[in-house]
């Protein structure tokens, strides 16, 4: 059974689609732990499924590397096979990203490498492409800039404003997602194989 660390900034409802799979027996993966850089209202799906989780805020420390470090700290006490970024807003210390890699992957509300960084939608939207996308990558030391695992294409309609947009390329993102984590656990998909060295520093 692969173990799984989710961490997150916001809503949740991505973790909360990877609790509702990984609640089923058949299922390859457990959620043993939810994180979280602010007392994010994600956390409540943690609680509600009987997940232990923990907050490292952000604005406690005085440095990306320190914020990094005591996560990382919280993530050895689980000691999970794989740590999934779902909307945590936070880029992470290349010191944890070396310390962790190839075991973490992130979901990303575009079409990688297409409209990279913290407004993937509004990007899209401002650019009026046509289509947009959703994409799980492997992270590494950039922004968005890891390989792909899992990609798909969602039309742009002409009515959409970033809201009505973002939310038809969630269910897209969660399906990706849940079908990613279900791979790695059957080691049908190999994310060391997925790696591209890291930059060195
Ligand atoms: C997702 O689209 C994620 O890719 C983006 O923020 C959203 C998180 O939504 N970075 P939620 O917190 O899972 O509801």
């Amino acid at each position: 059974m692969l173990t799984v660390a989710v961490l997150i900034s916001g809503a949740g409802s991505n973790l909360r689609a990877l609790l509702e799979a990984a609640a089923e027996p058949d299922y390859p993966a457990r959620v043993v732990v939810v994180g979280a850089d602010r007392e994010a209202d994600g956390l409540a799906h943690a609680e509600e499924f009987g997940i232990p989780s923990f907050t490292v805020p952000w604005r406690e420390f005085t440095s990306r590397e320190e914020w990094g470090d005591e996560l990382g700290t919280q993530l050895d006490v689980w000691k999970p096979d794989l740590i999934v970024l779902s909307g945590l807003m936070r880029l992470l210390p290349p010191s944890l990203v070396a310390r962790f890699t190839p075991r973490i992957i992130n979901t990303h509300p575009a079409y990688l490498p297409e409209f990279p960084g913290a407004h993937g939608v509004r990007d899209a939207l401002a650019a009026g492409v046509a289509q947009t996308g959703a994409s799980v990558i492997l992270v590494d030391d950039g922004i968005d800039s890891g390989p792909v695992l899992a990609q798909e294409r969602v039309p742009v309609l002409d009515s959409d404003d970033e809201h009505t947009l973002h939310d038809r390329i969630k269910p897209v993102e969660r399906r990706l997602l849940i079908d990613v984590v279900r791979r790695v656990a059957t080691g049908e998909l190999e994310l060391a194989a997925a790696r591209r060295p890291l930059t060195p520093s």
